[in-house]
């Protein structure tokens, strides 16, 4: 089956933002795309598939042969994604609270609850009115659009445009912003992961990289995730262009000009698998701890919270704590809980008491300072592109219906 596979989004993410229109056939949409989103004329932009995460430009005469012939097809391969596709998984259960979620963290003394937006998914009216409710998401992430690939794909050529949209979206709803991300081996452009620069040439392209994205977004962030997963699950540092060219350094040397281009927003070293013991989380201890020692400006850690439904650590609080003790804050920045598809209403009453765990291990902690979710809803959600045959990760669905998972949330904050 085809899906968007993470290269073919990071090339995406890359390429430039045109105002062009898309060819019959051609994508117009759909997770990660970045390109037209207006169809040559005669064709219309519609849903794909549920596990493809694109839209296309079809002809409306074509569409109703081809969504027969899919539906039928879809039908035999995977009767709850037919069902899905066309009511709205009528088939499961709805969240019922009528809580918001930002007041409620507040009220607990959080600095907000929030979700990562993208910004393909800002031309969804009825996606962006529940986004920029500030009483429910106090707090966005841009998802892409601020990584190194988008934002300085030519070395010293910086395109802010559409980071600046979610820039200008908290602002206008009034909520904060988390920087995301400076120095990280994904999504970067070839021209800094080919290592082809020598060490000095690398540390200054980083420097100034992150220094020229601060500085743009200085007094604009709540908080920044400077250095991104840095670690390999065994707690050995990931091999990536920076690790090889500068080794460890490079650490506490993009901290420093982080914290020099924006004295005012929170450093963050984010990171994923913190939520128990392990190596990984180990190696994360002893670096804060050195890096505290030495004086290296740090302020928090990010827990990422990528999870599986039926499998969500009992440790994430004492993990936390383990943090916090060393005098950082934390926070959970990716939250999702993803499963294996189809979604049942079993499996959604698990995710609901996992949502729920996971908020409450927060609630918990007074360091941890909030939660935000990887998108609040699954119809754009990160997961079905990237783990094969899993989804409905997030806690309102594809039609922007809140799920049990909503209410587990809920309970989590007030627990
Ligand atoms: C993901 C985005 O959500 C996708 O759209 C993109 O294709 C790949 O990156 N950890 C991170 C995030 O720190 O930046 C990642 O975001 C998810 C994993």
């Amino acid at each position: 089956m085809l899906r968007l596979s993470k290269t073919f989004a990071a090339l995406v993410i890359a390429a430039p933002f045109v105002a062009a229109q898309s060819a019959v056939w051609g994508q117009c949409g759909g997770t990660g795309w970045t390109g037209p989103t207006t169809c040559a004329a005669g064709s219309t932009c519609a849903y794909s598939n549920d596990y493809y995460s694109r839209e296309l430009c079809i002809v409306p005469c074509l569409r109703a042969h081809i969504l027969t012939t899919s539906t039928w097809r879809k039908l035999r391969m995977h009767p709850r994604i037919a069902t899905s596709t066309s009511t709205g998984s009528a088939s499961l259960p709805s969240g019922t609270s009528t809580a918001k979620l930002n007041t409620l963290a507040t009220g607990n003394g959080k600095v907000y609850f929030g979700s990562a937006t993208d910004n393909p998914e800002l031309t969804d009216t009825a996606y962006v009115a529940i986004l920029s409710d500030n009483t429910m998401f106090g707090q966005i992430t841009p998802g892409n659009s601020w990584k190194w690939d988008a934002t300085e794909p030519t070395q010293g050529t910086f395109t802010f445009t559409a980071g600046d949209a979610i820039l200008d979206l908290a602002q206008a709803n009034g909520q904060l912003l988390r920087g995301h991300n400076c120095v990280w081996y994904n999504q970067l452009p070839s021209w800094v992961s080919s290592g082809t620069l020598s060490a000095s040439e690398l540390e200054s392209a980083m420097v100034n990289h992150c220094t020229t994205l601060l500085t743009h977004y200085k007094g604009g962030t709540y908080s920044f995730d400077i250095v991104n997963e840095p670690f390999n699950d065994d707690g050995t540092w990931r091999t990536d262009v920076f690790y090889n060219e500068l080794n460890t350094t490079y650490v506490p040397t993009v901290l420093t000009a982080a914290r020099a281009a924006d004295p005012s927003t929170k450093l963050y070293i984010n990171e994923y698998n913190l939520e128990y013991a392990s190596g990984k989380s180990a190696s994360m201890l002893s670096l804060v701890k050195s890096l505290l020692a030495d004086d290296v400006p740090l302020d928090g850690i990010g827990f990422q919270g990528h999870l599986i439904v039926g499998q969500v650590p009992t440790s994430i609080q004492s993990q936390m704590e383990a943090f916090t003790a060393l005098g950082v804050e934390v926070a959970i920045t990716e939250l999702d809980i993803r499963m294996t598809l189809p979604a049942t209403e079993a499996l959604y009453e698990q995710q609901k008491t996992d949502y729920q765990n996971v908020i409450a291990a927060c609630q918990a902690v007074d360091g941890c300072v909030g939660v935000t979710i990887w998108d609040y809803t699954d119809k754009y959600s990160w997961v079905p592109s990237t783990f094969s045959g899993q989804g409905a990760a997030c806690p309102w669905d594809s039609n922007l219906v809140i799920k049990p998972a909503f209410d587990g949330i809920v309970a989590g904050m007030s627990a």
